[in-house]
């Protein structure tokens, strides 16, 4: 069922409130993909919101009509973990959606938003690192896969995830 949000940029002012959906978010809905252990090593890091994505103005955040932030998602030209820059493709950053609001058009609305404004920014093409349990997502949203990749999170701790990329 899709519900209406409102999509806007995020601000700095955002980052306790994104951080809340993260951590509602990720342990959830990647519990059934992940082994435990893992989640529990590396969910306290990636369930932060990052103050450089906040800021970026093209991370934004999805809300509902009352104004709480339910969703979250962008994307850099930065490629993320490096300062590589290649021209016109955008990278994907850190997608959540509150577990009350999955499957209700949320991620796809941030997404449309990512879309449009990287094919106005001359981008031609996004990757993506996503999470085993994103895939679906992003395939829906016209990802192609080109394999598994293991994602660094900090001092050879990898996540298992899937790079993928779709034009734009
Ligand atoms: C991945 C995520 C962002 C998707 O957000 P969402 O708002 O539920 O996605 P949408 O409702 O916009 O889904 C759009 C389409 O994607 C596909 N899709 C989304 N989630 C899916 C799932 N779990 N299984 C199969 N297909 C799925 C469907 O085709 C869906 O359309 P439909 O519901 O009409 O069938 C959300 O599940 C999430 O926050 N997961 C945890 C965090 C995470 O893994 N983030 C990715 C980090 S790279």
């Amino acid at each position: 069922m899709t519900k209406s949000v409102k999509i806007r940029v995020s601000t700095l002012n955002d980052n306790t409130l994104i951080t809340s959906v993260l951590r509602a978010s990720y342990p959830e809905l990647m519990r059934p993909a992940y082994d435990a252990k893992l989640l529990e090593k590396v969910l306290p890091r990636i369930t932060v919101a990052q103050p450089g994505l906040l800021q970026s103005d093209s991370y934004y955040v999805a809300e509902d009509a009352g104004g709480a932030i339910v969703g979250c998602g962008g994307w850099t030209r930065e490629r993320p973990g490096t300062s590589e820059i290649k021209a016109e493709v955008g990278h994907i950053r850190h997608f959540g959606v509150h577990p009350d609001w999955i499957r209700c058009g949320v991620g796809k609305a941030i997404y449309s938003r990512c879309e449009l404004d990287a094919r106005d920014a001359g981008l031609t093409q996004f990757e993506c690192y996503s999470s085993l349990n994103g895939e679906k997502f992003y395939s829906a949203l016209g990802f192609r896969r080109l394999g598994q990749i293991d994602v660094t999170i900090f001092d050879g701790v990898a996540f298992p995830s899937v790079h993928m990329v779709a034009d734009l």
